[in-house]
């Protein structure tokens, strides 16, 4: 069986973490028998600062003769305007019209829970993010730049199928993972313009789905409870900012940024995926960044891939890592991010022969 992977490290930790995720799935390659093709691409800060290249032309078509395609991150102060990110990243979500953002928000260890009358088995829920329109598909303009006239406008883009298709994932998601619960978020009594499509749609899919409870709150009150009781969730689906605003709140629900994986999908087409968290470039090659999130995402497109049995092992390395304490100190270890692979790799390693 054989696999093959375009992996974009990026910046900053990006490189970092992208390194403990390839050395993890090597070591599920090696544990589960399976070929794992890792080519490696220099998309990132200092290929655009060398050449004034960002993605070079038919790096789609490229993309999509790979089963999937892994990311890191992208950002560097030296680009100011990240024009790079948003070519490379939400540029390969855009052009190859990747549009359900899938955030899990788990916490793998009760001491990541920063609720205090919550565990960690209460924090377990997946956001569909829409991932191809909202204020970010960049529809609007500035006008009178720089005078005291100056306007900003930036149009927030929901179109019948890219909401229709969105909600339909996450019910369907919801149906096939056995979870029973689909609330949706959206901000239609303010913006009821651009909103009120997200209720009529809602209430049209959720009529397909009578099997799973669907439910609605504005997202402000979304995001007070996500806090005041997040066992109450199973499936959120929103619009592309809001998914980005709350899956940062779900990652501090989950440990922090450092344990947030996402996958952007298209089902049937090559999909990629990567950590929720920037390049934060003053952790940049100092062996301190948690690589776990990047480790998950692994696990993601492992499964995505149809290896859900290497996926599953190493989500357990992983908690069994955090149970040891052989983790990277913001989650509570004193390991560098390199320590971090290694022990995940060689949990992976010690699988039982029978399970290979
Ligand atoms: N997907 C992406 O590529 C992406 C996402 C967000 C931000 N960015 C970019 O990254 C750059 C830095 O942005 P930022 O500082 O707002 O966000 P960031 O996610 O890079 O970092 C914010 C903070 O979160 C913590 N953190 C993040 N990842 C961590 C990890 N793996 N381990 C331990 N701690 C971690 C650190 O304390 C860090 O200072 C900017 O250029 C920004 O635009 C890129």
């Amino acid at each position: 069986m054989k696999r093959r992977f375009a992996v974009v490290p990026g910046d900053g930790i990006g490189v970092d973490v992208s390194r403990e995720a390839v050395k993890t799935i090597e070591a599920a390659a090696e544990a589960f028998a399976f070929t794992a093709v890792l080519d490696s691409f220099d998309f990132g800060a200092d290929r655009y600062l060398r050449t004034g290249e960002t993605l070079p032309p038919g790096t789609f078509d490229l993309f999509r003769t790979y089963d999937a395609v892994f990311m890191g991150a992208f950002g560097d102060p030296r680009v100011p305007d990240m024009k790079h990110a948003a070519d490379i990243l939400l540029g390969t979500r855009f052009g190859m019209d990747l549009y359900a953002n899938v955030r899990p928000v788990r916490c793998l260890h009760d001491r990541l829970c920063p609720l205090r009358d919550f565990r960690a088995k209460d924090v377990d829920f997946v956001v569909f993010r829409e991932n191809t329109e909202g204020p970010y598909a960049g529809v609007g303009g500035i006008f009178k730049k720089g005078t005291v006239d100056e306007i900003g406008v930036q149009e927030d883009i929901n179109t019948w199928k890219g909401v229709e298709r969105i909600l339909r994932a996450a019910f369907q998601y919801a149906r096939k993972s056995g979870r029973k619960r689909v609330t949706m978020s959206d901000k239609s009594n303010a913006m009821r313009h651009a909103h009120d499509i997200w209720q009529r749609l809602f209430a049209q899919i959720s009529a397909e789905f009578p099997d799973i409870e669907a439910n609605h709150l504005y997202v402000d009150a979304l995001a007070m409870q996500m806090v005041r009781n997040p066992a109450q969730f199973q499936v959120i689906v929103t619009n592309n900012m809001f998914g980005d605003i709350v899956t940062d709140l779900g990652a501090a629900l989950q440990g922090g940024l450092g344990m947030a994986g996402s996958a952007n999908l298209h089902p049937g087409q090559t999909s990629m995926f990567e950590p929720v968290h920037g390049s934060a470039p003053k952790y940049a090659g100092k062996d301190v960044s948690n690589p776990m999130g990047a480790i998950l995402t692994a696990a993601m497109m492992l499964e995505h891939v149809g290896l859900a049995e290497a996926a599953r092992a190493i989500e357990e390395a992983v908690v069994s890592c955090l149970d040891a304490g052989e983790c990277t100190q913001d989650v509570g270890g004193k390991l560098g991010t390199a320590a971090t692979g290694d022990a995940v790799a060689r949990r992976l390693r010690e699988v039982p022969r029978v399970a290979r």
